[in-house]
């Protein structure tokens, strides 16, 4: 009994948790996910395992991401990244909705399927059905050698290392990492983007691990954050453009491992319905960094304090606009938008993470959740 505690203390090195491990693990990871495919001084993006597409990535259509959970959020911050580098169009799909459609595609078109574990039934189903009808497939999956790489004709492997913990932290990170690295290899080959801002945007990628770190000091703080709201029932998460996703995926942390029922919604859509919701008891939390939404997010934090709603904004160092308002407010470094969510991210997972250990949750195995899902 003694010998097994002790080894599995071992495995979780030194950590309570394997999520906590597994958070505190990013600078690394991402690291890790980018070694050998940035060369940020000739600004340039190497993608050996979807190489021998390059050519057809000058005239493809439209891409097609389709996911589950986690990495469906992923997928949303890939839409933006995409569109905004390589001006492809992105839709992005649930493979649980879009595998029973009846979806046009065709052979220009280029179907990303993203997924942690490689094992996801209905991503698998998607994939074969998108493959059937003559897209190309490129797949993007943590564990080497499953079943989705072996499906797909090209892909990127995330180099997380293995993700124990039933949420996902470090995998999604690593998966934004390579959608990232995908927007900038298709918007060199398609053109889209001059060599100079390539080696502006990948020097400041390269230096991402350190403001991770920098996200990952806030951590005591986060805990005092944690132990107001963890009484709570609700909690929306809210954020625009690519902290929209960011707000998603937090809320499905807090909802996946706490139990409390949690919701993110895109800023702007507040005012259509979620905002009936708020009272003194309903935390809030933003993703309010100083970016081309700021001001805007700022105008929708007034909108729940006017109603009392408890304030949690996570805010680039040295805000002071938001510091007025809000209730409490967790700091991450500044950053190009296009990176915001790799930082924004690390924050709500350690707020759900301490959240659910205050309320004696399971934090690495949650009731009615396995780790990966291999069946519809
Ligand atoms: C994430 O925290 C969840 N446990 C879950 O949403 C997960 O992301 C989803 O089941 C997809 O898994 P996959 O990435 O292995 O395909």
């Amino acid at each position: 009994q003694e010998l097994q505690l002790k080894l599995e203390m071992l495995e979780k090195g030194g950590f309570d948790h394997f999520m906590l491990k597994e958070i505190y693990e990013q600078p690394r990871s991402i690291k890790d996910c980018m070694r050998g495919r940035i060369y940020p001084e000739e600004g340039k993006v190497q993608l050996g395992g979807i190489k021998e597409f390059a050519e057809k990535l000058k005239n493809i259509d439209r891409i097609i991401i389709v996911a589950c959970g986690t990495s469906w959020h992923a997928g949303l911050v890939g839409e933006y990244l995409i569109e905004e580098y390589a001006r492809i169009p992105v839709e992005v799909e649930y493979a649980s909705e879009f595998r029973y459609r009846n979806p046009i595609i065709t052979e220009k078109d280029v179907v990303i399927a993203i997924s942690q574990s490689g094992e996801t039934a209905d991503t698998m189903a998607a994939i074969e059905m998108a493959k059937e009808r003559g897209a190309t497939i490129f797949g993007i999956c943590n564990v080497a050698g499953a079943s989705i790489p072996r499906l797909t004709h090209a892909g990127v492997y995330t180099h997380a290392g293995p993700e124990i913990g039933v949420a996902s932290t470090k995998a999604f990170t690593a998966q934004v990492t390579v959608l990232t690295l995908m927007a900038f290899y298709m918007a060199q080959q398609k053109g889209t983007i001059t060599t100079s801002k390539l080696i502006e945007l990948l020097t400041e990628l390269d230096h991402i691990p350190e403001k991770i770190q920098v996200a990952l000091e806030s951590n005591e703080l986060i805990k005092e954050v944690a132990e107001k709201i963890k009484d709570s029932t609700n909690c929306l998460f809210l954020g625009r453009g690519s902290g929209f996703p960011v707000a998603l995926e937090g809320a499905l942390k807090l909802k996946e491992i706490s139990y409390i029922h949690a919701e993110g919604y895109p800023a702007a859509e507040m005012k259509h319905g979620p905002i009936a919701l708020i009272d003194e008891e309903m935390p809030v939390v933003f993703i309010a960094t100083q970016n081309s939404s700021y001001e805007k997010v700022i105008s929708n934090i007034q909108e729940v304090k006017a109603r009392k709603g408890k304030v949690i904004a996570i805010v680039t160092q040295g805000d002071t606009e938001v510091k007025k308002m809000a209730d409490y407010c967790i700091e991450i470094p500044d950053a190009n938008e296009a990176f915001l969510p790799l930082i924004a991210t690390i924050p709500l997972q350690l707020l759900s993470y301490h959240i659910a250990v205050m309320r004696g949750c399971n934090v690495d195995q949650p009731r009615n959740l396995a780790k990966s899902v291999t069946v519809e």
